[in-house]
């Protein structure tokens, strides 16, 4: 399939309506994704700028003969090594081999290590541009970890496109392709938590780099990403969303995220809801059972909260595996400015508490100070105890 996107520069990707998780099962994709590919038609060369996931290449190399013709394609630039933009270049260059393939050094580096050919590299940095004729010219930006060490980004000046790659993205699948034909909830919702499950620890960098592109005062009329819905209504909504959420992200809101064996912990839980409603009415309040909902979702909700509880109950001296899982991830994501506390249940030794404590305080978040810990199924005196501490911990949490 191929789409205008204005008259010289066509998307050529993929749109996966199927795919339902991404990264193995670390992202769920309910709402599918694309793998966008562009075709920017100059004067005198033609460009193909980024290409699909593996499982995808013989279809769009078939439909890149049918709509351009392989032997007009001119040369190739990769902005991202990744499989899903990369996948498609064995079955390609088999085809075309002497393609010059336009990307920085660490891109050579991975995908060389992933398909294991001496394909013809050019390397290129930040500043360098290729002249496709007739006032069309592609200059490149070197983005490294937003969010690969190889990544980077290619502008197109005479169309004014910013071909953005990973960044602005979305899994998102439409058929119009096209910010202005999407549903503006699930547009928003789904670019939220693309950032929160990707970029969160790259922030500072995102900043960095959207402040670098805004000093070079570059005319962007599109912001073409390579996954979801392409900015063209009013593209620099979502840089200013990006400056937003890199900017330690926070609503008003204190997330609960828990899972319980004999429903003492989510007794605790809601317990503990209560006092923090008390003390702070109109902050957003939610609970999630980690167990039981998304994994994905949890997280975006953690990037919107100013402050979360983990509760866990003790089990074999530990924590249940759903809390644990979630507090690796978590880990590695590096949230900045958010505080939280450690609750759970116990019959025995009651471990769980201190451990989910212990992780959240190495993760970067600032904890209370003190943990709750309900001794079996909480009884009246433990119920009014656990308000307490959701008192306590609103509190702490508007400071
Ligand atoms: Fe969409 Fe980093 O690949």
């Amino acid at each position: 399939m191929e789409r205008k996107l204005t008259e010289a520069v066509s998307w050529n990707g993929i749109i996966d309506w199927d795919l339902k998780s991404f990264h193995g099962e670390e992202y769920s994709t309910w709402s599918g994704s694309t793998y966008n590919a562009f075709v920017v038609r100059g004067k005198d060369k033609t460009a193909l700028i980024d290409t699909v996931w593996m499982p995808f290449a013989d279809e769009f190399v078939e439909e890149l003969e049918k709509n351009v013709g392989l032997d007009k394609i001119d040369l190739i630039v990769a902005n991202h090594g990744e499989v899903d933009h990369s996948g498609a270049l064995p079955a390609l260059l088999e085809k075309r081999p002497d393609l010059p393939v336009y990307c920085t050094a660490n891109a050579v580096k991975s995908l060389k290590g992933q398909y294991h050919k001496e394909w013809n590299f050019q390397v290129v940095k930040t500043g360098d541009s290729l002249d496709l004729g007739g006032g069309r010219v592609l200059t490149f930006v070197e983005i490294p970890m937003l969010h690969w060490p190889d990544s980077m980004m290619t502008y197109l000046s005479g169309e004014n496109i910013l071909f953005s790659n990973d960044a602005f993205g979305q899994h998102y699948a439409t058929h119009s392709l096209f910010n202005d034909d999407a549903e503006p909830e699930l547009l928003m919702s789904e670019a939220i938590k693309y950032y929160a499950n990707i970029l969160t620890p790259f922030s500072p960098l995102v900043t960095k780099k959207i402040k670098e592109l805004l000093s070079l005062n570059l005319q962007i009329d599109i912001i073409a990403p390579s996954h979801g819905v392409i900015w063209r209504e009013n593209p620099t909504w979502i840089v200013e969303r990006y400056l937003e959420w890199a900017d330690n992200y926070q609503e008003d809101q204190i997330l609960m995220v828990y899972d319980t064996m004999w429903e003492g912990t989510r007794k605790s839980a809601e317990a503990v809801a209560e006092g923090i409603r008390e003390a702070s009415p109109t902050t957003r309040i939610k609970l999630m059972n980690c167990g039981k909902v998304d994994k994905n979702d949890v997280v975006t909700e953690i990037f919107r909260s100013k402050a979360v509880l983990v509760g866990s109950p003790t089990i074999n001296k530990g924590i249940l595996h759903s809390v644990a899982g979630l507090l690796e991830q978590v880990a590695g994501l590096r949230f900045k400015s958010k505080k939280a506390a450690a609750f759970g249940c116990y019959g025995w030794s009651g471990e769980a508490p201190g451990l989910i404590d212990k992780h959240l305080k190495e993760g970067g978040f600032e904890m209370l100070g003190e943990q709750l810990k309900v001794l079996w199924n909480p009884d009246d005196e433990t119920i009014t105890a656990a308000r307490e501490f959701g008192r306590k911990f609103a509190g702490f949490a508007g400071k």
